[in-house]
């Protein structure tokens, strides 16, 4: 089994997401809540944003005792300065630069050409290994680069002291096989590739995010980019809760993360509630729906094995439990186990009859809740047996 590292970039790509903003304090407890979750790396702001995010940065270095704590730059010697100023105090410091390698960004964003373009990660990494032993690079949008020069450059930037590469499909574009085959070319065609590591950098325009990032990291990636609940610029990152439970779930593939998985659920929630961006019900791992069953069919089968219908053990992502919902799509069984969870027991017989005011009640709202039951059954003029 090989390791591949987590990079946590809630609090940057994350906190990029419109009404995010974070403060030092919510900051320094959220950086210390994934260390606790076994984050690898923390990337923890870009320091010459703002003078908040500078001392976020800072602070965050001195408190960190496990993970890397890294730092966003461009590929601009005064970014990668305050950078490295603010990860002065870190035990385990890095300096992400980089710069737009596409024909998009070198022709529409610098008016530039390719060689310029290259010259400027190198001098970029050069200039960042003054300060620090390990230095990041990204090629922004490598997703939309030609192949063949995001290898010239990333041959360039390992030669200039790049210990990791990041490889961002930016703009979210790329199909799971394309990305794949962007991180084979590399492996294949970089002579210098084994002095570094790969990573996996993936945004969520076409909901392919977790999908790239495994494809990526199967095709030779160590390392994966990604935030708690997906959080990122647009429609997102990767999700972290996402890639890790794939890669626990699929061992075949070799590939296993340091995350404490029972800590996914409640950093879900306290991610969320700082960051006042509530998690949709049907969001894998993490979501309110994630272990509900709600049609007839599927919680029979739950109720005979949970395994029929749930690949996770909620225990395993530190969620609350599995839960059995009452719609009008529920069947008998389910309604059974419902009155019996709250105190009534009833045979085959009382639980047909009931069944039919049962779905009178529910035909009528979203969800046939608790204080409904007791109705049910107390209509059915049976007193509760523990109750
Ligand atoms: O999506 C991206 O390309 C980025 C880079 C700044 C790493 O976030
Ligand atoms: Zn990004």
């Amino acid at each position: 089994m090989e390791q591949v590292y987590i990079f946590d970039t809630t609090l940057r790509d994350g906190e990029q997401v419109p009404g995010c903003k974070l403060n030092t304090r919510e900051k320094l407890e959220l950086a210390l809540k994934l260390e606790a979750l076994g984050v690898d790396i923390i990337e923890a702001g870009f320091p010459i944003s703002s003078p908040g995010d500078f001392e976020s940065v800072e602070e965050i270095s001195k408190i960190i005792k496990n993970a890397t704590v890294c730092g966003l730059s461009r590929a601009v010697q005064k970014d990668i300065e305050v950078a490295a100023a603010a990860l002065k105090h870190a035990k385990k410091p890095r300096i992400h630069t980089g710069i737009g390698t596409s024909d998009f960004h070198i022709r529409s964003k610098f008016n530039s050409t390719r060689e310029e373009i290259l010259e400027r990660a190198v001098q970029a990494v050069k200039w960042a290994r003054n300060f620090v032993d390990d230095v990041e690079f990204y090629a922004e949008d490598a997703g939309r680069t030609d192949n063949e020069y995001l290898a010239r450059v990333i041959e360039a930037v390992i030669r200039a002291g790049a210990t990791v590469l990041n490889i961002p499909d930016t703009t979210g574009y790329c199909l799971p096989e394309q990305y794949g085959q962007k991180m084979a070319y590399l492996k294949n065609h970089v002579p210098n590739i084994d002095k570094a590591i790969l990573s996996c950098h993936c945004h969520n325009d076409l909901g392919l995010a977790t999908a790239n990032s495994i494809t990526g990291a199967v095709a030779g990636a160590r390392q994966i980019e990604c935030t708690i609940n997906g959080l990122g610029e647009r429609a997102g990152n990767t999700s972290l809760e996402e890639v890790v439970m794939v890669l626990k779930q699929h061992k075949h593939l070799g590939l296993y993360t340091n995350i404490h998985t029972q800590m996914l659920n409640p950093i879900s929630r306290e991610v969320a509630d700082t960051m006042r961006v509530p998690v949709q019900p049907n969001k894998a791992i993490v979501g309110g729906n994630a272990f509900s069953h709600s049609s007839g069919i599927h919680q029979d089968g739950f109720l005979k094995d949970s395994q029929t219908y749930e690949i996770i053990n909620p225990d395993e992502v530190g969620a609350d439990g599995s839960k059995i919902v009452l719609t009008a799509r529920s069947g008998r069984s389910a309604l059974a186990h419902r009155l019996q969870k709250i105190g009534y027991s009833f045979n085959r017989n009382d639980v047909d009859v009931l069944y039919e005011s049962f779905l009178r009640v529910a035909d009528s709202k979203k969800e046939v809740e608790e204080e409904d039951l007791h109705q049910l059954a107390r209509a059915y003029k049976q007193e509760p047996a523990t109750v």
